[in-house]
């Protein structure tokens, strides 16, 4: 027994929980995929299974991402970057709904299957399925050697390291990483982007692991917020564009662990419906970093006030009118508009880990979760 529990705090490498080592490991894990892959010297991605596989990328009619839980809001991520980057049509897709509902689906369609644990029953169905009907299938997996690696035609490994805590957080980032990595290799086999700002990408995509050891320095910050809000009964959490599956990744991480309902949605459909519960116990995180819709993000943050709301705005450094507004800010470093999601994806995974040691959960492993869902 005695031996058993200093294994596991020699994993847990002096962090109380395995979810926080995670978090804390993502620039390393980022660092991880690029790998032999990110080479910018040479103005060069290497991905083997892209390179044997271009043409069936560069001819795709769509690109369909399967993917549950959290690779799912990582697949949405990858939506924006493909059609933005490289200018193929994308649809995300929940395995589960996909795989019941005769989708149609021809022989020129790229299948991005996305899975952490590589075990995830829905999608591997949703993959046996597009394999029948002819698609070409394209796996992004954590575990090495999993069944899903194994039943994609190709694929390519986020390099993350295991992922013990339940609720997943480097495994996101990591993917992110290998998609923008996928996107913007498409995107120079295509045409569609300059190779001015193919480089650009490039660097600054070098530039994230450190931007995240700056953005995890808010730590202590962070802590201060989820003690101020870890009693509120329901939580909005918004974002635009890029960041709109990152304001539905933290609702989903805060739902996970602290079990307080929680809520992400695109910024501008506030007005549809989630405007009605705004009042003054309920707390907003808004991402409203100084890129796209910004200016349209503020006026946001400007009703939920009126109503008495209270926000909590993840924004860039050096920003001033949400500060003014906000009831709390946390700052994360400037990156191109495409990358910001690797960087307002860090608060929002501290946010929700504080307040779930705060209420005293079981942070790596939530009630009535699993790691990997191997059933129906
Ligand atoms: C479970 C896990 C989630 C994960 C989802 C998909 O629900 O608790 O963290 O996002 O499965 O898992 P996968 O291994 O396919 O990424």
């Amino acid at each position: 027994q005695e031996l058993q529990l200093n294994l596991e705090q020699i994993e847990k490498g002096g962090f109380e929980h395995f979810m926080l080592k995670e978090i804390y490991e993502q620039p390393s894990a980022i660092t991880d995929t690029y790998r032999g892959r990110l080479l910018v010297d040479e103005g060069v991605i290497r991905m083997a299974g892209i390179d044997d596989n271009l043409e069936r990328f560069t001819n795709a009619k769509r690109i369909i991402i399967v993917a549950c839980g959290t690779s799912w809001h990582a697949g949405l991520v990858a939506e924006y970057i493909f059609e933005d980057l490289a200018r193929i049509p994308v649809e995300v897709e929940y395995a589960s709904e996909f795989r019941y509902r005769n989708p149609v689906i021809t022989s020129e369609d790229v299948v991005i299957a996305i899975s952490q644990s590589g075990e995830t029953a829905d999608t591997m169905a949703a993959i046996k399925l597009a394999k029948e009907k002819g698609a070409f299938v394209f796996g992004v997996c954590n575990v090495v050697g999993s069944s899903i690696s194994r039943e994609t035609h190709a694929g390519a490994y986020t390099h993350a390291g295991p992922e013990i805590g339940v609720a997943s957080t480097k495994a996101f980032t990591t993917q992110i990483t290998v998609l923008t990595l996928i996107a913007l290799k498409l995107a120079k086999a295509k045409g569609t982007i300059s190779k001015t700002d193919f480089h650009m990408h490039l660097s600054e995509l070098e530039t994230i692991p450190q931007k995240i050891e700056v953005a995890l320095l808010s730590n202590d910050h962070i802590k201060e917020v989820a003690d101020k809000y870890k009693e509120a009964r329901n939580c909005l959490y918004l974002g635009r564009g890029y960041n709109f599956p990152v304001a539905l990744e933290g609702a989903l991480k805060l739902k996970e662990i602290s079990y307080i309902h929680a809520e992400g949605y695109p910024a501008a459909e506030m007005k549809h419906g989630p405007i009605a519960l705004i009042d003054e116990d309920m707390p907003v995180v808004v991402i409203a970093t100084r890129k796209g819709h910004y200016e349209k993000v503020v006026s946001n943050i400007q009703e939920i006030k009126s109503r008495q709301g209270k926000i909590i705005g993840i924004v860039t450094e050096g920003d001033t009118s949400v500060r003014d507004l906000a009831d709390y800010v946390i700052e994360v470093p400037d990156t191109i508009e495409s990358l910001t999601p690797l960087l307002t994806t860090i608060p929002l995974q501290l946010l929700s880990y504080h307040i779930a040691v705060m209420l005293g959960k079981n942070v790596d492993q939530p009630r009535n979760l699993a790691k990997s869902v191997t059933v129906e």
